[in-house]
């Protein structure tokens, strides 16, 4: 089959591999119908994610149709439409019982990133993400294994098209549990930093629980414009705007917003130092988008999470967080706790997350697709990958 496979930094190709086979009787082989390419794939694609080895096949946003059952699969049968969330979790473990999906501690035989580590289990196997992760192979390929297939798939009823519904599998749920971990409800004021696919899915979400006031911080004018005409935002774009969050405490009557959503994570710009030692492994993240969260968050407010961060952060103002009485939420999203219900609000006509997409492509363009949205080229927000040609309606 093919599939797009690593190799080193800027360098992804769709080779031949082998076809995926049945390894554990609760696993499904899926033939990928649609998969996308996520703001998390560019960290593996910019070379910053270790433990990927050369044709690893990269891809944890995806849906299709199941092709091939193992004996102990209850919940699925062959020709179901599904979509898998990017979490490989058991559904029995002391964190599965607890709907802590990520936290899975039973299907990752990696070591995960915490650094200081010590003794504790490393949380939730991932598709395409490293051999941290499992080293599972991803889904951005004509066939994947699924393992879990009891407990990840949602089957998704006749209707919807694949569009639709492919985000539920990472930036729907990730952009959802942002909102909720930031406690956005009737009139709350939010400010996400970050307008890529993950902050679009947070201001979405923040909508649908009623926020009043979203602020949306970033450098590209297209994302910008694009979520206040779609969501309403008000919009800062960070190369005009010296120091956004004064803007927002300012428009927030000098106490800040209830919430901060940091859709940026460890590779955020505007810091041309920390960028430098984080290049040069002295810094584990960049902290710049996590200090503009804290400023612009009032006493008792929450900073919630979603973007990924790696290591240690030396300008990490714990101080500021602590005088303000702050909350923090953040971490891996528990895809599988809240799918069902995000399906039903895009039944109910209340989501629609596919008007984000901007690429679709055949999965052979996939690299040229990952060059695009890496430099935000073309005003890309979004690629979609059809592996058997335009996507099912
Ligand atoms: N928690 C999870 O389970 C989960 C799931 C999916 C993605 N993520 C993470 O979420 C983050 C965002 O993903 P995405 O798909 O939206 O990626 P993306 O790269 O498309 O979006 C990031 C956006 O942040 C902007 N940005 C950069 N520096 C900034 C700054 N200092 N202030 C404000 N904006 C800044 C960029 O211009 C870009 O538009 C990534 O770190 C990704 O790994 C986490
Ligand atoms: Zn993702
Ligand atoms: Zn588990």
């Amino acid at each position: 089959m093919k599939a797009l496979t690593y190799h080193s930094s800027k360098d992804v190709r769709v080779d031949n591999v082998p076809d995926p086979v049945i390894e554990q009787s609760d696993d499904v082989i899926l033939r990928v119908t649609a998969t996308a390419i996520c703001g998390s794939d560019l960290h593996i694609y910019r070379g910053k994610i270790p433990a990927m080895k050369s044709g690893d096949i990269l891809g944890h946003e995806f849906m299709g149709i199941v092709e091939d059952a193992g004996s102990g699969v209850t919940a699925l049968k062959k020709g179901d439409r599904v979509v898998v969330p990017f979490t490989i979790s058991c559904g029995d473990c002391y964190f599965c019982s607890k709907s802590l999906f990520a936290a899975c501690e039973t299907t990752n035989p990696g070591r995960g990133a915490i650094v200081n580590k010590k003794s504790v289990r490393s949380g939730a196997g991932l598709f395409g993400y490293s051999h941290l992760y499992g080293g599972y192979a991803g889904g951005q390929a004509e066939y994947v294994r699924v393992p879990k297939a009891n407990v990840g798939p949602l089957v998704i009823p006749a209707g919807l098209a694949d569009e639709q519904v492919l985000f539920l599998s990472d930036i729907l749920p990730t952009g959802y549990q942002a909102a909720v971990n930031g406690d956005v409800q009737r009139g709350s004021t939010v400010a996400i930093f970050g307008a890529g696919p993950v902050g679009l899915m947070a201001a979405a979400s923040a909508r649908l629980l009623g926020a009043e006031q979203i602020f949306m911080v970033d450098e590209h004018p297209y994302r910008l414009e694009f979520a206040r005409a779609t969501y309403g935002v008000e919009p800062i774009n960070f190369r005009e705007v010296d120091d956004p969050a004064e803007l927002i405490i300012e428009r927030t009557g000098s106490r800040g917003v209830d919430a901060s959503i940091d859709a940026v994570g460890f590779e955020a710009k505007g810091s041309a130092v920390e960028t430098v030692m984080a290049d040069l492994k002295l810094e584990g993240s960049s902290g710049k988008a996590l200090r503009q969260a804290i400023a612009a968050t009032r006493r008792g407010g929450v900073v919630s999470v979603p973007g990924v961060y790696a290591g240690w952060i030396h300008g990490f103002l714990f101080g500021d967080a602590f005088e303000k009485g702050l909350i923090f939420k953040m971490g891996q999203t528990h895809a599988q706790r809240y799918m069902p219900k995000l399906l039903e609000h895009i039944q109910a006509g209340e989501l629609h997350p596919e008007v984000i997409i901007t690429h679709h492509m055949p999965l052979a363009d996939a690299a040229r697709g990952y060059e695009i949205f890496e430099k935000a080229e073309e005003d890309c927000r979004k690629v979609v990958l059809t592996p058997g040609g335009p996507a099912a309606g």
